[in-house]
């Protein structure tokens, strides 16, 4: 088995995704390996997240009869990256749905009130007939998490799905909370925050560590 799924949320304990998960976390793996091994990991997440896309019919003809195959319809998904740690996600999911559509979108904590602030957000049209997949690697306190899905939910997608590496318990409650309606995927949910908001365990940074601008 590759996935456990509970109240919602599915743990991805593929023997890839667990190997590569840990050689990630290392403090030591360099900005290069860290950022390939990311893209490998997104691209096995990718294949466990589009699962359950849905198939449609069409007629074609191999070399000696015609028949009618399954295929998806890739452009009527967008791939949502939470900027800028959700762009190291963007690569390795879209090796599997190459036609997928790609969203952005940019939020800070406001120091005073520790609220999310959106400074960037562009999407492609007709939201309301697309299917979104949200990437973050780290899912923490789940605030920022939670303003995005608040954001798109504004566009009526026809469905949103939340994609990250890590999650701590916090940011798990916190989506469930004030999105119980959107499924999330992770590769392992992590003991808790630190006081500054990191995950523990976790792996750092990931912005950081994907941009070597540490
Ligand atoms: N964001 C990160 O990049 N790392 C954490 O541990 C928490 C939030």
């Amino acid at each position: 088995m590759s996935t456990a799924t509970n109240n919602n949320v599915t743990v991805i304990t593929h023997p890839l995704v667990q190997h590569k998960l840990t050689l990630m976390r290392r403090k030591d793996a360099s900005t290069n390996s860290f950022r390939r091994l990311l893209g490998e990991l997104s691209t096995l997440m990718a294949y466990e997240v589009t699962r359950d896309m849905p198939l449609q019919d069409i007629e074609i003809e191999t070399p000696l009869e015609t028949m009618t195959g399954k295929v998806i319809d890739g452009k009527k998904l967008v791939l949502v990256s939470i900027l800028r740690a959700g762009n190291g996600f963007l690569d390795g999911m879209l090796n599997v749905v190459p036609g997928a559509r790609v969203g952005h979108i940019g939020l800070y904590r406001d120091p005073a009130t520790l609220q999310p602030v959106e400074y960037y957000f562009k999407m492609p049209s007709e939201m309301d007939e697309r299917d979104i997949i949200v990437v973050d690697p780290m899912l923490a306190t789940g605030n920022s998490a939670s303003a995005c899905v608040d954001r798109l939910k504004k566009l009526n997608p026809r469905s949103i799905k939340f994609v990250c590496l890590l999650a701590a318990p916090e940011g798990i409650a916190t989506m469930q909370k004030a999105h119980p309606d959107v499924p999330i995927f992770t590769a392992a949910i992590d003991r808790e925050l630190s006081d500054h908001g990191y995950i523990l365990p976790g792996l750092g940074d990931a912005g950081d560590r994907i941009f070597g601008t540490k």
